[in-house]
């Protein structure tokens, strides 16, 4: 098939750069263009600082980047987000009643009940709430959000054990990285031979969106950290299950784990959701944040610590499965959901 334009918001920013080399080289999607504020407008993404990784490949590091103008995005078949949210409140609904598609990583209309917060292999069946917000709204296009990336890891990690014995309450402590907060996020001096027991907003998020995407109403305890890792959230995870289980079916079950994505053989799906490793000190950020090519969640440390309570430790690619991996999976099940 002939590649679908895609059009890319904030290209200039962490996840806006991780949009940028994965769509790159994607078989289905073809970057059209990319904007991002006054300050990049008119250059290139090397020139706007390139941070990753791998450069882009030469067509796409020499594409100018615009200033983003709701009225001059071009025609494409998916525009991904990765704005401000303050930015992203005034532009998205703009572009979605201009006709756009638009897929976002930011956290505004995350929780309005016609906006699809979608993780592919959990609540694939909420981008029919699309519908519904065209109607409501009155909007040709429209918006999909994926979940905050903290949220995003976690969840994955629970689905199997909410589906198989049902949860009570979890207690979570995260270890979150830097490029968390975006590319002016944390100053050095405040986080180098530090960390900072505190993200704004970050706990209230996990509890709502959580209960969002997973559809339970659990009791949820979360205390959010920053950490000096560059990229890789890690979190501390205690379940109270509904009915007691056994470590090895619980390793099982997670290893086993697979959505619609994995049945769909969509081109960013993990061939495995999650990873459970059986070493004593994994999962670490550095070793095991590309797993599954950054779409895997890693888990490890799995524990029994008396009946009913498990004990377990999640890690997760924030910028990849916690943002723009996330999104691109939701468009390339878009495409085949039609
Ligand atoms: N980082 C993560 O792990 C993560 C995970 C999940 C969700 N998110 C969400 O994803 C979004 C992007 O995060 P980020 O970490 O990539 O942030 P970032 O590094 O600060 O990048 C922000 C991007 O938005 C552009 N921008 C800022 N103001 C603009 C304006 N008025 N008009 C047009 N473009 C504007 C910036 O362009 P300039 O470079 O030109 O200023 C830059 O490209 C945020 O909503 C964030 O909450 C982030």
């Amino acid at each position: 098939m002939d590649r679908l334009k895609v059009y890319i918001l904030g290209a200039t920013g962490l996840v806006g750069q991780r949009y940028v080399q994965l769509l790159a080289r994607h078989p289905w999607f073809e970057i059209a263009g990319m904007a991002a504020s006054e300050r990049s407008a008119g250059k290139t993404l090397l020139q706007a600082g390139w941070i990753l990784e791998e450069p882009p490949p030469p067509e796409i590091a020499e594409m100018g980047i615009e200033k983003l103008d709701v009225d001059r995005v071009p025609r494409v078949d998916f525009i991904f987000s990765a704005l401000p949210s303050e930015v992203a409140a005034r532009v998205e609904p703009q572009l979605a009643a201009r006709g756009h598609t638009v897929l976002s990583n930011a956290s505004n209309m995350r929780l309005d009940p016609d906006v699809p917060l979608v993780v592919p292999e959990i609540n694939p069946e909420d981008l029919k709430l699309l519908e519904r917000q065209r109607a409501e709204r009155g909007w040709s296009g429209g918006v999909v959000k994926k979940p905050n990336c903290t949220t995003t890891i976690l969840n994955l990690s629970l689905k199997p054990i909410l589906d198989e014995w049902g949860i009570e309450r979890i207690h979570v402590v995260t270890m979150q990285a830097l490029s968390g907060a975006g590319y002016r996020g944390v100053p050095s001096v405040a986080i180098i031979d530090n960390a900072i027991p505190y993200i704004k907003g970050e706990e209230e998020k996990v509890v709502l969106e959580t209960r969002r995407v997973l559809k339970a109403d659990f009791e949820i305890y979360v205390t959010t950290t920053r950490v000096p890792v560059l990229d890789g959230h890690l979190e501390a995870v205690y379940v109270d299950t509904k009915k007691d289980f056994d470590v090895s079916a619980v390793v099982s079950a997670l290893s086993r784990f697979k959505g619609l994505p994995q049945e769909l053989k969509l081109p960013s799906a993990p061939e495995r959701p999650i990873e459970v490793r059986s070493e004593i000190d994994r999962p670490q950020p550095r070793l095991d944040r590309w797993a599954g090519r950054g779409m895997a969640v890693v888990v490890g440390r799995v524990r029994k610590l008396a009946p009913r309570k498990l004990a377990f430790v999640v890690l997760g690619h924030n910028t990849v499965r916690g943002a723009a991996g996330n999104s691109i999976l939701a468009a390339e099940l878009m495409v085949k959901m039609k």
